[in-house]
């Protein structure tokens, strides 16, 4: 063991190793807590003014993430102190952890990446020990991370550490807390690894290393490529259901009692920050092979189709059922966020159904989600309750009984709600025009109680 490593190990073992975090978004400021509730001194670092002045007033931007509701008001301004100073990250962190984002919209950029790094190199990192957490095509780390702190005159692994561990939080989900995820975790050379898994023990339960680089990073995209492949699956089966006037849900309970069928959920679309640049990701560290990687692309084009998708049926509920012309009908949207009890609105499927909606006509618009502030476009409950026509993107907790007296027809985007004549869900409910609704709709007809997983939104 080197003395540069030695030095950490011991400061980690401590809690005397400083932590410098640049990018305090969903993640960032996740980690940031989290290591400073663990009586590390937390240097956390955003270009975000607002962020930043946000975290001086003491004001959580994210307050619905219970962790952070609990733990920041204890550390926030004791063993966590935010900046906009990021050049400031590599003079006061001995461990500087980067976890800014990787994509614009859905389009993959290293742009924040090279930002944070360029900031990096501004002091010298000789001895410290500089961490990627962004998702990241695989190879990134090797071939455009490392270069660029090497401009410093130093040699990674030598000179100075480097890792690369993957993050896996699920923003909204309190049975998934950072803590409770297994960590993946993988260095340039072993000891860059050993000392990253000595640091990610103190606030996760399990780290799993892995043998390089690339592997941590594919592992990442992997799991959300099978994700989003599966997903598109079942929203094919769900686009199937409405040619046949089979309920999507029904065939799902069906088909999961056998064993090795797994019940991933259709829904009126994928959105976020991840699973719909995270394929892409993937698709592109191997677009230089012989691999047809047809598949990837396929999924995430249907997948995207369904916001669309979505809105067109609306309409159509709008013309054979109300018999009103899409110009005249009011649509209300409910949830503007892409996830479940989450107030993150990246590339959130409400967004493009708006989009769709207004493309074929549709003059009255209003949405509504308790979790989004400072949008222009969120409005009232009562005023999208005045629709006719909801659509439900997203199964926040806070939307339970909202439909108990609404009279007007209900597009549940989430598979939430139980289907009626003025309830349709996706791949339930409503049948595409010539086909004949299957009468056996209806859980109770098999006898059976439907299973609280799919009751449950798996809007992602
Ligand atoms: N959100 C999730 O659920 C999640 C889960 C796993 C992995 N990830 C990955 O983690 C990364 C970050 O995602 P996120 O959701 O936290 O993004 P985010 O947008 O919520 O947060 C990133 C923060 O980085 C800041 N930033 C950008 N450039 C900067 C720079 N040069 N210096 C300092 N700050 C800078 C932004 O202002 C922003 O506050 C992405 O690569 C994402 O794919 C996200």
């Amino acid at each position: 063991m080197n003395t540069a490593m030695a030095k950490l190990i011991e400061k980690i073992g401590r809690r005397a190793a400083r932590i410098s975090v640049i990018g305090l978004g969903y993640v960032g400021l996740n980690v940031s807590v989290s290591f400073a509730n663990e009586g590390f001194k937390v240097h956390g670092f955003d270009v975000d003014k607002k962020k930043i002045s946000s975290l001086e007033n003491g004001v959580n931007y994210i307050p619905e993430e219970r962790y952070l509701a609990r733990v920041l008001p204890k550390v926030l301004g004791k063993k966590f102190i935010p900046s906009i100073e990021v050049e400031k990250a590599s003079l006061l962190g001995d461990v500087v952890i980067i976890i800014v984002p990787t994509a614009n919209g859905d389009v993959p950029t290293l742009t924040y990446l090279e930002k944070a790094l360029k900031s990096v190199i501004r002091n010298d990192i000789s001895g410290k020990f500089i961490i990627i957490e962004s998702t990241v095509k695989v190879g990134t780390t090797d071939e455009f991370v490392v270069p660029i702190l090497e401009k410093s005159g130093l040699t990674a692994g030598e000179d100075f550490f480097v890792a690369y561990s993957p993050e896996r939080i699920d923003p909204g989900n309190p049975d998934k807390t950072l803590k409770s995820i297994p960590k993946i975790v993988s260095g340039i050379n072993s000891e860059s690894a050993e000392i990253a898994a000595e640091l990610y023990e103190k606030i996760v339960s399990k780290v799993v290393l892995v043998s390089s680089m690339r592997t941590a990073e594919f592992v990442k995209l992997m799991e959300n490529s099978q994700r989003d492949v599966n997903i598109a699956l079942m929203n094919m089966f769900a686009l199937m259901c409405e040619k046949s006037g089979i309920d999507v849900e029904e065939a799902l309970f069906a088909a999961s009692t056998k064993w090795n069928f797994h019940p991933y959920k259709a829904s009126c679309g994928v959105g976020g920050h991840c699973l719909k640049k995270d394929p892409l990701l993937l698709a592109k560290s191997f677009e230089n092979s012989d691999l047809d990687l047809g598949l990837i692309y396929s999924a995430r084009k249907l997948n995207d189709s369904m916001p669309p998708l979505t809105a067109e049926k609306a309409a159509a509920i709008c013309r054979e059922k109300l018999g009103k012309d899409v110009a005249e009908a009011k649509f209300g949207i409910l949830g503007l966020t892409y996830k479940k009890n989450s107030s993150d609105a990246r590339n959130a499927p409400a967004q493009f159904i708006m989009e769709r909606l207004g493309e074929i006509g549709a003059k009255r618009i209003s949405a509504y989600d308790p979790l989004i502030r400072d949008s222009p476009i969120n409005g009232s409950l009562m005023d999208v309750l005045k629709s006719d026509i909801v659509i439900m993107t997203v199964a926040h907790d806070a939307f339970k009984g909202v439909f108990d007296t609404f009279a007007g027809y209900v597009v549940d985007g989430t598979n939430t709600l139980e289907p009626s004549e003025r309830v349709i869900g996706v791949g339930r409910g409503f049948a595409q025009e010539g086909v004949e609704q299957d009468e056996g709709n209806g859980f109770e007809k098999c006898g059976q109680d439907v299973p609280q997983r799919f009751r449950e939104s798996a809007v992602e």
